[in-house]
């Protein structure tokens, strides 16, 4: 059960698992004392005398008091010289914001965030402060919400001009999180297309650390998270704490440590390309960042990110549903495809099992490769005469559901959609275009284009008997200007432009519900929070090499569960690494996450085609646990030569487990893994070998793993509970 305790100065929210604490200094300045494992109660004396303040919480802005702070959303510009979490130009030029707390005030339950995707629940409190600006006239509401499952809190910021002139927010960070000591390392999952989110851990130093994105999405570069653990921390044991942003835009990831070693974390949207004029009367709502707690290393930490996209995130008819398992026909047919080269691949497809057919790029404008057609969404009837529906109605009869690709955001230069309207594309004036794979972006902050986007989509979902919709964005930002927007409000168009997709999708989810929407970004180039909410599965990568996948899965794991992860199984040699991995590896890592055939099935043998039946079998047999059980990783591909993970189901009765070794060992003992998650007292059978085990055995003891012969060797065994 969520609390908010207020007793006098001190506000403390907890559950049953964490605490989080503040103090109103004098003045209502609002103090960060504590976040971590619950508490009965907090005395602020501690932390007050840690950072040199007065016991009695008087404050005085002269001297170094701001300075010193751990503030809960401290400005640049007054007494506090270290970076800050909000700036706002004010009429004379002058950017100094003062909040103080004026209100504090408590609700049931978690409000919604209009226009922005936010986390949901019933089962939570949040508190309000509310804070002015007397002098330039600005009110500010930071919300904290904590839910009772969840061992961490949302929060987010609101801003209201209440003056007579117009305020411009430069800054305004989601989130500030003060810590006492630096004593962490810091992780980031950084890479590039096709290498997504490594993980990268290092020791925090004096100074500042930062992963950020300025490409108009959260990128393939960085994502918009970040993850401190003690040194000591492992897997299983440990403090950690992780914060991510519930967006998909550009955004800052940022820890300061300052000269006394404190931390000072900061995660919002990245005020290098951001300005957002206040006209008086307007309000401006940042948003929401959620950050986790676990004293059970970064596996307990994961837990609670899965919990929070599982319960509070990801919503409609496929949240909880099985995935039906797709075949994709990207990387059997490219741009070179007709209706009877791909009804050929799904027949295929179907007598093995699968449920889904997706068609990939290629179909509409008279687009033969990348250069053409990007926001011309009608079938080539060169390619298939009888239309869409006609498509779809025969992969229907084979018992298929039908899905489509689109790249909605997207205008190609030769497309009759740019030769009408120039202007809708993302541009500035005079300035020659910059192309990336031959495409411009759409000025998704422009209203027409909002609709127009909406109805290209909307017309097929209607029409054609679509099931499915990957929908994907292949392009960062240049040129960044909008035809529309005046010249005082141009940095808005990258915030903006997240709007209006947040409103394009949020129309389509919810005139669509039936439909299932899997986002993409040249692969896991949009992997975040924000997207989750209004689709339940993404695309982890264009890379399906099942050992660099080991690598890519292990990391998105940190904060995603397996049901939000798109992983296929494709084609050897690999199209993106030349590697052979046999078909059993590929499906053994690939049906840890939303599973399906990125390949043309009618290529393969015989007895490779019989491994697919199996696997598809098995997986319909197992997939609940696969998708909706708890995840727990075991050896890690950054550590060493071996990846393993856990899939345990929530009633513990049913578990997945998977290793896979990249290269072979001569002459070695068969690996010895302790598996998590399971129930000690409980007996398991694994259903490949027959042997049987306590919980407690497999959790203490291990389990011996004798892998098949050669590199990148694999094994996925079903345990049972008897
Ligand atoms: C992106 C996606 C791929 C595929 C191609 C089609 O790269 O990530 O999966 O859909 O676009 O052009």
């Amino acid at each position: 059960m969520t609390e908010i305790i207020i007793q006098d100065k001190l506000l403390h929210l907890r559950n049953d698992h964490v605490s989080y604490c503040m103090y109103l200094l004098e003045g209502g300045i609002p103090a960060h004392l504590y976040f971590g494992k619950r508490l009965a109660g907090i005395n602020p004396a501690a932390v007050l005398r840690h950072y040199e303040l007065p016991a009695d919480g008087s404050f005085s802005l002269q001297g170094c008091a701001l300075d010193h702070t751990p503030h809960e959303y401290p400005a640049f510009g007054l007494g506090d010289l270290r970076e800050g979490a909000v700036s706002v130009r004010q009429k004379d030029g002058t950017r100094s914001v003062d909040l103080r707390v004026v209100k504090v005030e408590t609700v049931e339950g978690k409000p919604g965030l209009s226009g922005l995707p936010a986390t949901f629940g019933s089962s939570a409190r949040t508190l309000f402060l509310h804070m002015k600006d007397a002098l330039i006239g600005l009110e500010a509401t930071l919300s904290y919400t904590m839910f009772d499952d969840v061992a961490g809190v949302v929060r987010s910021v609101s801003f209201k001009n209440v003056s007579d002139s117009e305020l411009m927010i430069e800054r305004a960070y989601s989130l500030c999180l003060e810590l006492p000591d630096s004593r962490y390392d810091l992780i980031t999952l950084s890479g590039a297309w096709s290498r997504e989110r490594e993980m990268i851990r290092r020791p925090l130093t004096m100074g500042e650390m930062r992963v950020s994105s300025l490409k108009g999405a959260t990128s393939l570069h960085n994502s918009n998270m970040l993850f401190l653990a003690r040194p000591e921390t492992t897997e299983e044991q440990g403090e950690a704490i992780g914060a991510a942003l519930v967006y998909s835009g550009n955004f800052t990831a940022a820890v300061h440590v300052d000269s006394h070693r404190t931390s000072r974390v900061l995660l919002g949207i990245n005020d290098v390309d951001f300005a957002w004029k206040l006209a008086p009367g307007e309000t401006f709502q940042t948003p929401e960042a959620v950050t986790v707690y676990s004293d059970a290393g970064l596996g307990g930490m994961s837990a609670q990110f899965h919990r929070v996209c599982a319960e509070h995130l990801v919503r409609g008819k496929y949240a909880r549903a099985p995935r039906p398992i797709l075949l994709n026909n990207w990387e059997a047919t490219y741009f070179g495809f007709n209706e009877e080269k791909l009804l050929k691949i799904a027949k295929t497809a179907a007598d093995v099992g699968v449920e889904l057919f997706v068609l990939d790029d290629g179909w509409f404008g008279h687009r033969d490769s990348d250069n053409s057609s990007l926001g011309d969404w009608y079938v080539d009837t060169k390619k298939l005469p009888q239309g869409m529906k006609h498509l779809s109605d025969q992969v229907h009869a084979m018992g298929l559901k039908f899905g489509l690709w689109f790249e909605p955001e997207m205008i190609s230069p030769d497309s009759d959609l740019y030769r009408a309207h120039p202007d809708w594309a993302i541009h500035i004036g005079g300035r020659e275009g910059i192309q990336q794979r031959q495409q411009l972006t759409l000025d998704l902050s422009r209203e027409d284009v909002q609709d127009y986007v909406y109805e290209s989509v909307a017309r097929h979902l209607a029409e054609d008997g679509i099931d499915y919709v990957k929908w994907d964005m292949n392009r960062n930002f240049s040129n960044i200007g909008s035809a529309l927007l005046p010249a005082d409000r141009q940095k808005e168009l990258p915030h903006r432009y997240m709007l209006g997709l947040y409103r394009v999708l949020e129309k389509l989810v919810s005139s669509f519900p039936e439909v299932l929407f899997e986002s993409c970004s040249s692969g896991g180039g949009r992997f975040d929070l924000g997207m989750l909410y209004y689709m339940p599965q993404t695309w982890c990568s264009d890379n399906t090499d099942a050992l660099c996948r080991c690598q890519i899965q292990y990391s998105t794991s940190l904060v995603f569960p397996p049901f939000a992860m798109g992983s296929h199984v494709s084609a050897v040699p690999n199209h993106q690494t030349g590697r052979m991995t046999p078909i059993e590896t590929r499906g053994n890592v690939a049906m840890s996450g939303c599973f399906g055939y990125e390949l043309d099935l009618n290529t393969l043998c015989t007895e490779e085609l019989e491994a697919v039946r199996r696997q598809i079998a098995r997986v319909k047999e197992i997939r609940q646990t696969l998708l909706y059980g708890d995840f727990h990783r075991l050896l890690s591909p950054y550590e060493g030569n071996d990846t393993a993970w856990i899939t345990v189901s929530k009633d513990k009765n049913e578990a997945v487990f998977m290793f896979t070794r990249a290269l072979a060992k001569s002459f070695a003992y068969p690996p010895l893994v302790r598996l998590r998650g399971l129930d000690a007292q409980k007996a398991y059978t694994v259903a490949e070998t027959g042997e049987s085990y306590t919980g407690a055995e497999l959790m203490n003891l291990g389990i011996a793993v004798k892998l098949p012969w050669g590199d990148a060797a694999s094994v996925s065994w079903t345990l049972r509970s008897n």
